[in-house]
């Protein structure tokens, strides 16, 4: 595995030594990348006779004569990312596009996991600014580990402690090891809520947003899958995908779907499928007067038709939405879907960066979601989905 590691300027510094050593020695590829605080806690020539391999300092960064330039480089080398220690005000930068130097200006080219470790004291970690930073970070699908409560270098003991070595690489094998997984495999992923007309310039939607699906797509392409998006109504940009059909209605987006599932391995239908349509819809934009009375028919259920179709190797999971019984009903969904995995959660999901509930396997699996980031769910749910594919 190719790893590149971003050290910062922490006193914890001295710990990235053991993290590249160990990497060297289990046979991965390690380029390391010292900021100019990090610099200052740890030399050049040491890593670099640790990893037997390329040492970078910001000197290299402004160098004449690039043909490409050497954050560009560096961004398309790795299979994964992780600084250790990242200091507050790496995180800072990271967290706000700040790309001032060469380590955030690497980062902010990537497409690879990116694994975080900080390290500082408990009165830094605990501050709001830094806090709201971390939260933004893990929105936006960056990883993190610890840091823990332990002893400081002040000598005081609290929060701000970084991760051990042996569990910075252990993180690292787990989340860089993706390539492979997925390579050569078809993962189809809805996502965005549905719109139904109801005259011609009225419809009836939901709160949907789209984030979950961003989430999911950039983990599947991580994994080295080929991305098929089919996109509703969203509030985000699409990305991460090879493939877009955009389907808003109930309707197109069950047409869209029978033409192209059957060739996938893999059908994710995070999209909010209304589960009503207008009977009829109204000619003209209907004008302001009585009371409007709009009545509203079931719309098909369309993981339920497609999964009639489905082969013995393919994947399907859905998404349950329940305000109440949340267990109870997912679990008949998932059964009378026909699905192999559902994720129960509740309303509170739309919209928000953040996902509680269940994932649950038809297998009887029941793994719980605690407030975790969209980005978070997407890496359990496709181990769960690796996993279930090393099976067949
Ligand atoms: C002795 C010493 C120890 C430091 N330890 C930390 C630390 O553990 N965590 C942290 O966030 N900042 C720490 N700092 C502050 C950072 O080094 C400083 O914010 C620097 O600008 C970080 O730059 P960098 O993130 O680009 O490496 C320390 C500074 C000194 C002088």
């Amino acid at each position: 595995m190719k790893v590149l590691l971003g050290v910062t300027g922490s006193i914890a510094a001295y710990k990235s030594v053991a993290i590249a050593r160990l990497l060297t020695k289990s046979g991965h590829e390690v380029k390391t990348i010292l900021t100019r605080g990090g610099k200052n806690f740890i030399s050049s020539l040491s890593i670099s006779n640790l990893t037997v391999n390329d040492v970078f300092t910001e000197d290299d960064f402004w160098l004449p004569n690039q043909k490409v330039p050497l954050h560009i480089e560096l961004a398309r080398w790795p299979d994964i990312v992780v600084v250790a220690p990242a200091t507050m005000h790496f995180l800072g930068k990271l967290a706000h596009g700040l790309a001032d130097d060469l380590l955030t200006s690497t980062i902010a080219a990537i497409d690879k996991p990116v694994l975080l470790a900080p390290a500082m004291h408990t009165e830094m970690w605990d501050s709001r600014v830094l806090q709201d930073n971390v939260t933004r970070l893990k929105i936006f699908g960056y990883e993190f580990i610890g840091p823990y409560e332990g002893e400081l270098s002040s000598g005081d003991r609290g929060i701000g402690r970084m991760a051990e070595p042996e569990d910075i690489i252990e993180r690292v094998i787990q989340l860089g090891n993706t390539e492979r997984i997925l390579r050569g495999k078809k993962v189809v992923i809805t996502y965005g809520g549905t719109e139904e007309e109801i005259d011609d310039v009225r419809v009836i939607t939901n709160k949907s947003s789209g984030k979950m699906g961003i989430s999911l797509s950039r983990r599947a392409k991580e994994l080295g899958a080929h991305v098929i998006a089919v996109v509703g109504r969203v509030e985000v940009q699409p990305l991460y995908y090879d493939e877009i059909y955009y389907a808003k209605s109930v309707d197109t987006l069950s047409m869209t779907l029978e033409e192209i599932v059957p060739n996938a391995d893999v059908l994710i239908m995070a999209a909010a499928v209304s589960d009503f349509k207008p009977v009829g819809r109204m000619e003209g934009k209907v004008k302001r007067g009585e009371n409007l009375i709009v009545e509203f028919e079931p719309t098909e259920d369309i993981l339920k038709k497609l999964s009639k179709n489905k082969k013995p190797d393919q994947i399907f999971v859905g998404f349950a939405l329940e305000s109440k019984n949340l267990l109870e009903n997912a679990i008949k969904k998932m059964k009378e879907k026909g699905v192999d995995m559902i994720v129960a959660n509740y309303a509170t999901a739309m919209g928000n960066d953040f996902i509680s509930g269940y994932i649950l396997t038809r297998e009887g699996e029941k793994i719980p979601i605690e407030t975790l980031t969209k980005s978070e769910l997407s890496i359990i749910l496709f181990d769960k989905i690796a996993e279930k594919i090393g099976q067949r």
